[in-house]
């Protein structure tokens, strides 16, 4: 894989996304207890601008694992930022002390942005209601655990599919690996926004009721709503709660058929479901720490 910084799901080619998932098997296989030196003396940053546990901590996880340092920050309060420094100058100084920066910021194309200001490897860890490319992979990763391949399957995409940056990447990501069929699931204030869907080349059809189509899916991706991305509380008490996983949905699944969810999760999936054999959830969350090591793997490890 070429050393670049990852902004979009798109910035990986099919064939590196395929790499990227046998090399991150390669670290499953070997288990959790093994660690490496492939990143020794390289120095991880970690600037989370925004709240997050599973992306900043299996991000450091996998960097520890492979024998990096890590530095980093999570909120701005502790950081100049709350004396006012711009977004620009705490890159630079940042990339003075790292090999690779992981962010997430509220703002959309904030990561982008940052490739601007350096030349240090920028790994986009969530920007506002635009992409989060590490966990699509993570996504792709476990449908593939689960069916071998992400290709062929129908998809079915439940939630705020309007301010919901996963769902972006996963479906961005989708446009490499020919799925048959994608659903695209939420209530009418919630559609995924013009300009993701004029960039699918896969069939795909908006529905409102979950239960139209629950027993054609293989699988059911669920987010939560991004309230802190609505501009307006009204707009968003309009729509809390406007869509809940219900166990009866589920029982209509189809028997191999799986849910996945980034989380966090608020109240869209019904506890119930947890102890069914299609709540892979927490697999999904597992098997992030694998995948990130194989991403800051082949993007900064010293091949030996
Ligand atoms: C997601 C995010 O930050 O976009 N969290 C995560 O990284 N798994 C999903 C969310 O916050 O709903």
């Amino acid at each position: 894989m070429r050393r670049r910084s990852i902004i979009g799901a798109l910035d990986l080619t099919k064939e590196e996304y395929e790499e990227l998932f046998s090399v991150s098997d390669e670290f499953k296989r070997r288990g959790f207890s093994q660690s490496y030196s492939y990143l020794e003396g390289k120095v991880v940053s970690l600037a989370f601008f925004e709240p997050s546990t599973r992306t900043r901590m299996s991000f450091e996880t996998a960097a520890l694992k492979l024998g990096a340092k890590v530095i980093g920050f999570s909120g701005e309060e502790g950081i100049s930022v709350a004396k006012g420094e711009n977004l620009a100058d705490t890159i630079r100084m940042l990339s003075s002390y790292s090999d690779l920066i992981v962010m997430r910021h509220k703002f959309d194309g904030a990561a982008r942005f940052a490739t601007e200001v350096t030349d240090t490897l920028i790994i986009n860890g969530g920007d506002g209601k635009h992409e989060h490319p590490t966990q699509a992979m993570v996504d792709l990763y476990a449908v593939r655990e689960v069916f071998s391949s992400p290709s062929n399957l129908v998809y079915g995409i439940l939630g705020d599919l309007k301010y919901a940056r996963t769902v972006n990447s996963l479906l961005r990501a989708l446009t490499l690996f020919q799925p048959k069929f994608v659903y695209l699931i939420s209530p009418p204030q919630l559609r995924a926004r013009r300009e993701i869907l004029d960039t699918l080349n896969y069939p795909y059809k908006e529905v409102q009721d979950i239960n139209e189509v629950i027993s054609e899916l293989d699988v059911l991706y669920v987010t939560r709503i991004q309230k802190e991305r609505f501009a307006d509380e009204m707009e968003y008490e309009k729509v809390r709660e406007s869509y809940e996983l219900t166990y009866e949905t589920v029982t209509q699944m189809k028997r191999d058929a799986i849910i996945l969810h980034p989380l966090p999760r608020v109240t869209e999936i019904d506890r119930r479901i947890d102890k069914t054999p299609h709540a892979r959830y927490f697999m999904q969350a597992n098997l992030a720490v694998y995948l990130r090591m194989g991403l800051l793997y082949l993007l900064l490890g010293e091949k030996k």
